[in-house]
């Protein structure tokens, strides 16, 4: 897969049915046709189907905000990344930090969520970022390195290519407190060089690497303009139409 632009919207358990149609009709009228094709919607489980029709015919993609560590089976209140896959889905967040901290979901279960939603021909997005305690203390490399090799290394080249990187700090998620331009793009770096070092080069300039934390309109346009920075995962300003345009129309 080649390094794309992509601003995703994650709409965490935010909106009703109806509220949720309303915006993906303001979205599809304000975002042009030529641009649709940057943007993922990550809205709850029940109105992916739904969205899924209302988009037809748009380029605009969907994407789910998780999905099982199994195939199917027995296992109530799990969804698979096979009926994500057939409600017309092409992508899962994997990893996000509200999985990992209010969830406990830890890297094996990581690692087989991941490889679920490959099989299924889902793209993953794999969600790594240090908490506020680890920034202060410095380790915020360490811990975003650790993340990351610690699924890398269980799947193959052909496995880690399908994979887009979101890198959102849990300090700066839903606090207002945006990393800045520089502590993004350093450790976007950092993330592209490690992915370098231990996968080869090929994969590391086809990497598609996001921001998330606080991305808003106001400063999306700086942040995007980073040079390791490929687009935004924007939670809170997902949910307003002519904010989510305008973060779209910084990439
Ligand atoms: P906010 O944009 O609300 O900080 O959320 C970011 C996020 O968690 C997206 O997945």
């Amino acid at each position: 897969m080649l390094r794309r632009k992509i601003v995703a919207g994650n709409w965490k358990m935010n909106k009703t049915l109806t509220e949720a149609r309303e915006l993906v009709k303001s979205l599809q009228s304000l975002i042009g046709s030529d641009v649709q094709e940057r943007v993922v919607l990550i809205p709850p489980f029940p109105f992916l189907g739904v969205l899924s029709s209302d988009l037809s015919g748009s380029s605009i993609h969907l994407g789910a905000q998780d999905c099982s560590a199994h195939a199917q089976g027995a296992y109530t209140g799990e969804v698979s990344a096979g009926a994500l896959k057939s409600v017309g889905c092409s992508y899962v967040l994997v990893g996000h930090s509200e999985r990992r901290g209010y969830h406990h979901e830890q890297e094996t279960l990581l690692i087989e969520k991941t490889k679920q939603a490959l099989l299924s021909g889902l793209t993953v997005i794999l969600c790594v970022g240090e908490s506020l305690e680890e920034r202060l203390n410095g380790s915020q490399e360490q811990v975003v390195g650790k993340q990351i090799m610690s699924i890398w290394n269980a799947l193959n080249d052909t496995e880690r290519a399908q994979l887009i990187m979101a890198y959102e700090p849990v300090w700066a998620i839903g606090t207002g407190e945006t990393a800045s331009p520089e502590q993004a793009q350093s450790m976007h770096a950092f993330i592209r060089a490690l992915i370098k070092d231990n996968y080869g080069d090929a994969l590391a300039d086809n990497l598609t690497i996001l921001y998330g934390g606080s991305c808003n309109a106001q400063n999306a346009k700086e942040l995007f303009a980073c040079p390791d920075i490929d687009g935004g995962l924007i939670g809170g300003a997902s949910l307003k139409a002519d904010d989510f345009t305008k973060i779209v129309y910084s990439l």
